[in-house]
């Protein structure tokens, strides 16, 4: 049930950093969204079973990544393979960089980039939400982002009409 209801709902596509002391890794997470405007709040849902979980407990800072519809690679490799068998951030098709307020990674080139302090987090049924304030933002409005709907990548369709 749960597979067939949240695949329903259009959402970006975002790569997670994060860096403890000793460890730096990057994840996809497609359950993430805006909560506050002000102060400015994001939060990303992540399963316990993620290397990054826990990375981001001890931290308590991340970055988000908007991808572009350029970037669907990144997002598959980050998205399947784990940071606890191999370093994701050695790869060559990820150019990252360290947040300007946080010592996190964040994918270069990327759609916009949202550096983020952990602010509360909370067990919601087999995933934690992860609440963090946005203490970084910047975003390049000449890329498009990428969409994920219904398991498949799509880019932006038609503009239809301003929102009033
Ligand atoms: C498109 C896509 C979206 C994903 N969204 C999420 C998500 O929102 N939350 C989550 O916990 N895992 C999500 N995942 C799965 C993790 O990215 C995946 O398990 C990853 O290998 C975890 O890496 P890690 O073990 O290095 O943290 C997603 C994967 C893909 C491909």
């Amino acid at each position: 049930m749960g597979e067939r209801f949240s695949s329903q709902f259009p959402a970006p596509v975002v790569i997670v950093g994060v860096a403890t002391a000793k460890k730096k890794n990057i994840m996809t997470a497609a359950w993430v969204s805006t909560v506050s405007f002000d102060p400015p709040i994001v939060m990303v849902s992540i399963s316990p079973r993620r290397y990054t979980h826990d990375l981001l407990l001890e931290a308590k800072e991340f970055t988000l990544s908007i991808l572009t519809d350029q970037q669907r690679q990144l997002s598959t490799t980050a998205g399947v393979s784990s940071g606890r068998k191999s370093d994701k951030l050695k790869l060559d098709i990820f150019k990252t960089q360290e947040g300007k307020k946080v010592k996190a990674p964040l994918i270069m080139d990327s759609r916009a980039i949202l550096e983020c302090k952990l602010i509360k987090h909370f067990t919601v049924g087999d995933h934690t939400l992860f609440l963090g304030e946005v203490v970084n933002f910047t975003c390049d409005k000449s890329k498009s982002p990428l969409v994920l709907f219904n398991r498949k990548y799509y880019s932006l369709g038609d503009y239809l009409a301003d929102y009033p």
